[in-house]
This record gives structure tokens, C-alpha cells and sequence, in this order.
């Protein structure tokens, strides 16, 4: 079965051509970072402005690269939540349209569920039951993956997305946006017990989390070391900065494998690209005998071949959208689509 994806949350406008759920044929992405850079963040106007002039393009694209037509598609998949509305509303209405056109069946899409499901791509022989712990942008969450669309979230962030705050700490620092990647190489052979930061716990809650008080005590620092004079050590400050980070996500993922009673932990989103978080995984797994499945470095970041790969597990499970398709800013994971109140 081939799909026909779509993602365009936020800055990246997606189209991809998955087969069967688990094969990419095509996975063209165009993104805007360098347009928003000059702003030090996304600019909802602007990325909805550019998903418009770009999507279209990209689907041709997609169809080209895959080497298919328009009547070998079985399907359309479009990720619907969460994410910037007007960013969002651009790859619905599209493939809204594409699905009207070609007389196909439309799947709506969760992000989140996506980026989970990056990891079919990547790794043929993993299937659910697991734990995914989801580390994006605009998204931070525990999942337990009971089945391919029978997903619980066990914790979340209670604040700041992990991306979100690795983007903020990098602006402090005077990094480009997206800070993540900056930050994870300016953090490169730095002493990560330079500066001690914050690990929030949040009483009865072991699996939620918080980065805003990371977030402050970055500012806080850097803050004093300006007014004092202090010379900071950049490449500690980042290495001690993602240690805290990993610190907060390992242990607590950690600890969901173990309560779930599973054997397999998956990793997904922008922030799975970090080194050093993707070493104290790899280490705590080894440790603990789990299987540890980290998408490659292209799978992290937002992308189409993975709203075809879930999509393709959301329409074996009967999910189907009509002309009535809305965008949602803000969705729970485990929202089944059927469950929304229709909009008209
Ligand atoms: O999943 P993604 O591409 O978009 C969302 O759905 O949000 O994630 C983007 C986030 C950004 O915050 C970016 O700074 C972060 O992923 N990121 C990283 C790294 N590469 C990207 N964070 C830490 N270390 C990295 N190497």
C-alpha cells in the first residue's frame, strides 16, 4: 500500500511516498530554518506563508523521486496535530484536496505519532509493545506504545519543551537558531560538571518533567557573568547543560521500561539527534539489557516518511478523515481522531 504524506507543522514543509508502512520511496523536506534564523525562532506567518509556496512543488517532487503516478497511490496521510495552527491548516487543506482529487481515502495524522513511528522506518523488526520517549521542539512526553494506535502518555513536560530549551539556552549564548545542534557542538570535549544545573522532580509525578528552571538558571548565569565580568567556559556551560537535560530523560525513560514490564525503549524527535543524550541511552540500555531503537540522524527532525508510516498503521486500525479534517493547535496523543467532535 503507498502512501502519500504530508507534514507542515512547523518549519519544515514534508511530502513523502512510504509503502506498506515501513519502505520510504521518497522523502523530499524542505526547511525553513534559515529563514526564521534572523529571528531567532519560528515566525508562524512566515512558515505558513512558505508551506504554501512549497508544498505543491514538493509533492511532484515526492511522486518523481518515488518513481510512482498519481494512480499508484492507495492513500494520503497528513499530520493534523499538534503544532502552529496556520502551519498545520496549509498540509491539511492540501492534502484535503489531493485526496478529493484522486478519489483516496485521508488519514489524519498525530505528530507525535509520527516521529514515534520514525522508528518503523528505521528498524524493520520493532514492533509494539515499547516506551518512546518523544523529545521535539514543541514537544516533550513519555509514551507507552501499547500498539501501533493504542498510545498512553506516562509523563510529560510540565513547561518548556527539551528542544524548546535547548533553543533558548543557545540564543543566550548567542548560537543560531535551531540552537540544539550548536549547543551539541560547542558542547564537544567540554567538562559537563563545570556548572551545576537544576534536575527538576516534580512530587507524584515521577514520569513529568520541567525545563524551565534549566532554562532560567542558563539566563541566570550568563546574566551574572556579564555583569561581573566572569569569563564563562562556553564549551563546559553546554556540556553541563546537556548533561542536566539527559539527566531529567534518561533515568525517567528509564524507569517506564522497567514499569511497564517491557524490553524495548524507542527515542523519537528533533532532540534524539543529541550525542550526548543518545550515548546515556545507549549506555543505560546496555546496562539494563533493553533494546534501544534511536531513528538515524535524518528520521529525528520532522519529516513526511514518518506520517506515512503511522498512517499506515492508522488505516489498517479503520482511522479515516473526511472533507471536514480540522487542524489543532494542541492534541493529546492518545486522542483517537474518531473521538473528536466534527467540524463543519
Ligand atoms: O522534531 P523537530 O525537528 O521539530 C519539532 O517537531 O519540534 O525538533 C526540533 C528541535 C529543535 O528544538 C532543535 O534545536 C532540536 O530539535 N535539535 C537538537 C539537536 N538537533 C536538533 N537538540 C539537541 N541536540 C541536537 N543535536
Amino acid at each position: 500500500m503507498k502512501i502519500l504524506a504530508f507534514e507542515s507543522t512547523c518549519d519544515e514543509t514534508a511530502v513523502s511516498v512510504v509503502e506498506d508502512g515501513r519502505k520510504i520511496l521518497s522523502d523530499e523536506i524542505f526547511s525553513q530554518a534559515n529563514l526564521h534564523a534572523v529571528y531567532g525562532g519560528v515566525v508562524p506567518e512566515i512558515a505558513s506563508r512558505c508551506h504554501v509556496e512549497s508544498i505543491a512543488i514538493l509533492a511532484q517532487r515526492a511522486l518523481d523521486s518515488a518513481g510512482v503516478t498519481r494512480k499508484d497511490l492507495d492513500a494520503v496521510a497528513v499530520s493534523y496535530a499538534p503544532g502552529l495552527i496556520g502551519a498545520v491548516l496549509v498540509g491539511v487543506n492540501f492534502a484535503k484536496s489531493a485526496a478529493m482529487a484522486l478519489d483516496l481515502p485521508l488519514i489524519p495524522v498525530h505528530h507525535i505519532r509520527g516521529h514515534i513511528a520514525a522508528n518503523y522506518l528505521a528498524y524493520p523488526e520493532l514492533e509494539p509493545p515499547f516506551v518512546c520517549l518523544a523529545i521535539s521542539g514543541g514537544n516533550t512526553l513519555i509514551a507507552d506504545v501499547r500498539d501501533y494506535t493504542d498510545i498512553r502518555i506516562l509523563g510529560a513536560t510540565r513547561d518548556d519543551a527539551a528542544g524548546e530549551c535547548f533553543d533558548k539556552a543557545a540564543r543566550v549564548l548567542g548560537l543560531p537558531y535551531p540552537g540544539g545542534k550548536p549547543m551539541d557542538d560547542l558542547a564537544q570535549g567540554g567538562d559537563d560538571l563545570k556548572y551545576h544545573f537544576p534536575v527538576a522532580h516534580i512530587e507524584g509525578r515521577p514520569y513529568d518533567m520541567s525545563f524551565s528552571g534549566l532554562k532560567t538558571a542558563v539566563i541566570n548565569l550568563n546574566h551574572h557573568a556579564e555583569q561581573t565580568g566572569e569569563k564563562l567556559d562556553r564549551s563546559g556551560l553546554a556540556a553541563s547543560f546537556a548533561k542536566a537535560v539527559s539527566d531529567s530523560l534518561v533515568p525517567r525513560a528509564m524507569m517506564a521500561v522497567r514499569k511497564c514490564g517491557y524490553s524495548r525503549l524507542a527515542v523519537a524527535g528533533g532532540v534524539a539527534a543529541n550525542s550526548r543524550i543518545r550515548e546515556d541511552f545507549r549506555k543505560a540500555a546496555e546496562a539494563e539489557g533493553v533494546s534501544l531503537y534511536i531513528p538515524p540522524m535524518k528520521l529525528c527532525g520532522d519529516n513526511a516518511a514518518m506520517i506515512g508510516a503511522q498512517g499506515y498503521y492508522e488505516y489498517l486500525a479503520g482511522v479515516r478523515a473526511g472533507t471536514d479534517l480540522n487542524a489543532y493547535a494542541n492534541m493529546d496523543i492518545s486522542q483517537d481522531y474518531r473521538t473528536l467532535p466534527v467540524c463543519r
